[in-house]
């Protein structure tokens, strides 16, 4: 057992999907989220930067005592997971886009998949992809620009709605009848996406997965927290506190900055 935060972090805000979900899973264990808004997007960088921003996220979490991290971000964990995993000793969590579930609920045997850059050119989406195509066809659309305008706190602007117009029509087209969002910001697009889809689109994402995911590693690795004591959630950012105050609906939060 053990009483020590667990550690999330993120290019941004995106992965307070899956700090809420861990959140509600978990009730007992206190969290460290870090996002690192003032370098969003990774996407864009190129693995080698990628893979050095999330080896700095990770000993800051652990220099602040995490016990487990949680890479809640799709484009750290399919360019950065196997190095953070060979250079600390705490285990790691990631989250990748969630080919498998759309592959076995898709009728059309056409998906699309809207990520970053990054995660769609790396080594590890393509090994996972790869698996499908026999069976599936993927349609990927880069989703430029998305992340900046969530982190600019402009979630619902008219701008947004272009760039998903823009970026659904050819999937549409294409007759896809399941959208993997695999981007932890794209998780709160899913209300726009209901009315910007036609009604036998599912929209997938995995960030109640990662939570179970989370559960199970601390309960295999005894470090689980099962008593009721102070359970702290904090937050750090060195980008716009108001986003997060926004996207959680709270203004009660501990919310601290970010010194790098
Ligand atoms: N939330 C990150 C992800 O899941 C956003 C990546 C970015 O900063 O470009 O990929």
């Amino acid at each position: 057992m053990s009483f020590k935060p667990i550690g999330i972090f993120d290019s941004g805000v995106g992965g307070l999907s899956i700090w809420k979900e861990i959140r509600d899973m978990l009730p007992y264990e206190s969290t460290i989220y870090l996002s690192d808004s003032k370098h969003a997007p990774y996407g864009p960088k190129g693995q080698k930067a990628i893979i050095d921003l999330s080896i700095k996220n990770s000993q800051w979490l652990i220099d602040h005592g995490c016990k487990l991290i949680v890479v809640a971000c799709n484009t750290a964990t399919t360019n950065a997971i196997d190095q953070l995993r060979n250079k600390f000793s705490v285990p790691f969590i990631g989250i990748e886009p969630a080919i498998k579930p759309a592959a076995l609920q898709s009728k059309t045997k056409k998906i699309g998949i809207l990520a970053t850059e990054g995660t769609l050119s790396s080594n590890l989406f393509h090994k996972s992809s790869e698996l499908y195509l026999n069976d599936l066809s993927i349609i990927e659309q880069v989703g430029d620009g998305i992340v900046e305008l969530i982190e600019q706190g402009k979630l619902n602007s008219n701008e947004m709605r272009d760039l998903l117009i823009k970026y659904l029509k050819p999937m549409i087209k294409a007759e896809i009848d399941c959208l993997v969002l695999g981007c932890t910001h794209y998780h709160f697009l899913k209300p726009i996406l209901k009315e910007l889809l036609p009604k036998n689109i599912n929209v997938i994402d995995s960030p109640e997965a990662v939570a179970r995911q989370t559960k199970s590693v601390l309960q295999r690795c005894k470090l689980s927290n099962n008593e009721v004591l102070k359970v702290e959630s904090q937050f750090y950012t060195n980008g716009n506190q108001a986003v997060i105050e926004d996207l959680l609906k709270s203004k009660k939060v501990k919310l601290k900055k970010l010194e790098f």
